[in-house]
């Protein structure tokens, strides 16, 4: 058995400790917010909170997770009041939406560390694919986040 924390709830799932975290997630604890894309750790789709730095839920197995904090898209915030989800939705670039759990999670560790990032800070930190192709307006819209976390107007 396996126990660490999601969402601020405590959780202990009875499977293999080899069992990848997106699948205790989405299979275990039906949090199906954190997406499957590529399963190798190339595509971000499945990026998560773990003690405060972002983790690839998929290269994650359970069993090195033990008495961590996990935070998934479900537990960020309630009625998506984060700044980035605030953000993303204010500027109407989300296409099919799939990737963008995990390029808010990306976005939320990022903005906790640096307030203020810079264009190639957030190409750095956010390093999720995409296959709608919002990059560009996704620059704009995380910065438009960290003014609005940094409490300035739009
Ligand atoms: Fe984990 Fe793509 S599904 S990085
Ligand atoms: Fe469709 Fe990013 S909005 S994959």
């Amino acid at each position: 058995m396996t126990r660490f924390t999601v969402n601020n709830q405590p959780v202990e799932y009875r499977m293999d400790p080899r069992t990848p975290l997106l699948w205790a997630l989405r299979d275990a604890s039906n949090l199906t917010g954190t997406k499957y894309g590529c399963g190798t750790g190339d595509c971000g789709a499945c990026a998560v909170d773990v003690d405060g730095g972002l983790r690839l839920a998929c290269q994650e197995t359970i069993g090195a997770l033990e008495g961590t904090f996990v935070t998934t898209i479900e537990g960020l915030s309630k009625d998506r009041s984060h700044p980035v989800q605030q953000a993303l939705l204010a500027s109407n670039i989300v296409q099919c939406g799939y990737c963008i759990p995990g390029i808010v999670m990306a976005a939320s560790v990022l903005l906790r560390s640096n307030r203020n990032p810079s264009e190639e800070d957030i190409k750095g930190a956010i390093p999720n694919i995409c296959r709608c192709g919002i990059y560009p307006r996704l620059i704009g819209a995380i910065t438009d986040a960290a003014r609005s976390a940094r409490g300035e107007p739009p």
